[in-house]
């Protein structure tokens, strides 16, 4: 059959409070055109992010019940580590509350002034809690990354000659090097296996841990399985387990492919570090066997990343992506190439030609999107990252629109339904006008910044 359903059925469902169009204009006048300052139930489709946001199956939520509370040594506990451990071959796997958590146990050990940690491309919380310590964050990725209309299969791969330089020139201040999978700052474009292992040889050869910021690894598996010549025969499981037998370490948010609503985990093979980290759970998180977590989570995210491998859950999750991205460029809306395994990212500066980088184009098309059809997107582009150290005001490089898609969560009759309120803002797109910044914090202004149309 040509269609690919969605592999699950209904068996709770959540109503969408219907808005009009009028209603939705002075929502979000209201929330003075910030689309986080919506309330989620005035929102019809909400986009804004792919994270904690899916649906759990009947397994995991029967696994819910199964959860154990007790302080130390739950059984919750356990079932969570081997879950994990059965992917991702780590010594010590560590829980923490979400992704970040883990970020700023690891970095608060390996970080500090004068060092450097290079990456495919840092996520914003990593880079956060890498500069919070003092050190640099440093994206390399592959040239192709910057092309937006580059169909290359792997554009989350890591620039090998551009980390081989640094770890030559630079590698006393190195301790240690990342890898982002998939790379969501670039579109959540994957990394090749061919990649990884050219990354694991040189931190090999300049004695570097290398640590996977795994967040969207089964989506980027699934990739590989698709694109990577002479992977086709092999399991995504089995593809998985290489991916993280190549690492010394990984970060986790299980808010993406762990398929739960919370969670996360560092995990390491050396046990120096791992002893370190653990301290510093316990100061900031909690006891070794629960992190930030409570028992019940830990079973949602256990039974989560069993089904996370299913490959007719991935053929469908990523084929969703890859239709919407269809119809869009069917429409003349320029999108970002290939589209990623969690994402279509929209090219506003491109799409709303007429409007400056200054004036928000991402901003702008994000408004409109909401306003025509109660779509929640995020800007990412110079709202996010126009504003200078130095309070200065400069384009980004790139003025993007994010459609991220919860798992599990939306059918194809919503997506027809986004493709038909992109129909009608492409139609009118010459008409749609920019923004100024009427009032914004001193950090990540894009989260209250207040706007007002120009
Ligand atoms: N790493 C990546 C690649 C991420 O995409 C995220 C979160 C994190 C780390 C942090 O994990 O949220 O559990 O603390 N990304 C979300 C997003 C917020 O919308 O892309 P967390």
């Amino acid at each position: 059959m040509k269609t690919i359903i969605e592999p699950f059925r209904m068996k709770v469902v959540e109503p969408i409070r219907l808005t009009t169009r009028a209603d939705r204009e002075r929502l979000v006048a209201d929330a003075h055109f910030n689309l986080f300052g919506l309330h989620s139930d005035d929102v019809l489709i909400d986009l804004l992010t792919d994270s904690g946001t899916g649906a759990m199956s009947a397994a995991q939520w029967s696994a819910v019940m199964r959860g154990d509370e007790s302080y130390a040594g739950s059984p919750s506990f356990y079932r969570f580590r081997d879950a994990v451990q059965d992917l991702m071959p780590f010594r010590h796997v560590i829980p923490t509350h979400q992704g970040r958590a883990a970020e700023a146990i690891l970095f608060s050990i390996l970080g500090g002034a004068g060092r450097v940690i290079p990456s495919n491309t840092h996520f914003d919380t990593t880079r956060g809690n890498i500069e919070a310590t003092g050190a640099e964050a440093l994206d390399l990725p592959c040239a192709e990354a910057a092309d937006f209309a580059s169909v290359f299969p792997f554009k989350g791969n890591m620039d090998i000659a551009a980390l081989d330089r640094l770890l030559g020139e630079r590698g006393a201040a190195v301790p240690c090097v990342m890898m982002t999978l998939t790379n969501n700052a670039g579109g959540g474009q994957p990394v090749s296996l061919g990649n990884l292992r050219a990354v694991r040889a040189l931190a090999t050869r300049h004695g570097k841990p290398l640590i996977i910021d795994g967040c969207r690894f089964a989506e980027n598996a699934w990739f590989v399985k698709q694109r990577e010549p002479g992977q086709q025969a092999r399991s995504v499981r089995d593809i998985v387990r290489e991916t993280f037998s190549l690492a010394d370490g990984m970060t986790m948010s299980a808010k993406k492919d762990g398929l739960a609503n919370i969670g996360g985990w560092l995990a390491l093979n050396d046990e120096e570090l791992a002893l370190a980290a653990r301290n510093r759970l316990i100061l900031t998180e909690g006891f070794p066997t629960y992190g930030g977590l409570a028992g019940r989570d830990l079973e949602a995210i256990a039974a989560g990343l069993a089904e996370v491998v299913d490959e007719e859950y991935l053929r469908y999750r990523v084929r969703c992506n890859e239709y919407i991205g269809e119809r869009l460029l069917a429409l003349d809306v320029p999108i970002v190439q290939p589209v990623g395994g969690h994402a279509v990212f929209i090219d506003a500066r491109t799409m709303l030609a007429h409007i400056p980088p200054l004036a928000y184009p991402g901003q702008a098309l994000a408004v409109a999107l909401y306003e025509v059809g109660g779509v929640r997107s995020c800007e990412i582009g110079t709202v996010m990252f126009g504003r200078q150290p130095d309070g200065r005001e400069l384009p980004a490089r790139f003025d993007l629109v994010r459609l991220a898609f919860p798992r599990r969560v939306y059918t194809q009759s919503h997506a027809d339904y986004l493709v038909e309120v992109f129909a009608e803002v492409a139609g009118a797109r010459t008409q749609l006008r920019g923004l100024r910044i009427v009032e914004e914090p001193r950090l990540m202004r894009h989260f209250t910044a207040r706007f007002a149309r120009l």
